[in-house]
């Protein structure tokens, strides 16, 4: 797997790190406030797991996996695996593992204040703002990265590559075979 790839971007001893520093601006703004953390899965796993271990505040998790529809640019949402908890009165923060063309949290926030969430916020590891289709700004940041096909810490290639420790940039060999 370390084979192919190409550099490594993120180490996983920054990562850890990063996920300390989001949790305690996290911890700031959601004191007192109801806060479920909603993991869009399959990436936001290993994020998800180390963030909330950093946040020291009551709070609930859930998990959605959804996709939006290639070339659509209003973002339409599939759900393959819907939330168990009613979200009507929470504060939502959305974890993903990397925004590129923002459809899919245009669409994911759009759904989740109408399912009635006080707010609506999102969390991701990693930006790719040169891959933006629809504007998106996700509230907190880990890392901006180049626009490059990256994998590790939950980002796959055809679903491999998701449990390397640290954020690499793949070959392109390996997907331009
Ligand atoms: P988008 O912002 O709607 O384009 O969706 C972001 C999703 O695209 C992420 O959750 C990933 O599943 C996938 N994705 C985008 N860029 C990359 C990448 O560089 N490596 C792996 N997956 C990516």
């Amino acid at each position: 797997m370390n084979n192919d790839i190409l550099e490594i971007l993120i180490t996983h001893e920054e990562i850890i790190n990063k996920c300390d520093e989001l949790a305690k601006e996290i911890e700031n703004d959601y004191k007192d406030k109801d806060l479920v953390v909603i993991g869009l899965l399959k990436g936001c796993a290993p994020f998800m797991m180390e963030l909330i271990q950093h946040i020291n505040l009551p709070l609930t998790i859930d998990f959605m996996t959804v996709s939006s529809y290639v070339g659509s640019t209003s973002g339409s949402l599939v759900i393959k695996k819907d939330l168990d908890l009613d979200v009507s009165g929470k504060h939502v923060l959305i974890c993903e593992d990397i925004v590129d063309t923002g459809r899919t949290l245009t669409t994911m926030v759009g759904d989740l204040k109408e399912r009635g969430a006080s707010s609506v916020e999102v969390v991701t590891l990693l930006d790719k703002p040169e891959g933006r289709i629809v504007p998106f700004v996700p509230q907190y940041i880990g890392y901006v990265v180049p626009n490059k096909f990256v994998v590790g810490y939950g980002l796959d290639y055809n679903e491999v590559y998701r449990n390397l420790p640290y954020i690499g940039v793949l070959k392109k060999e390996i997907y331009e075979k």
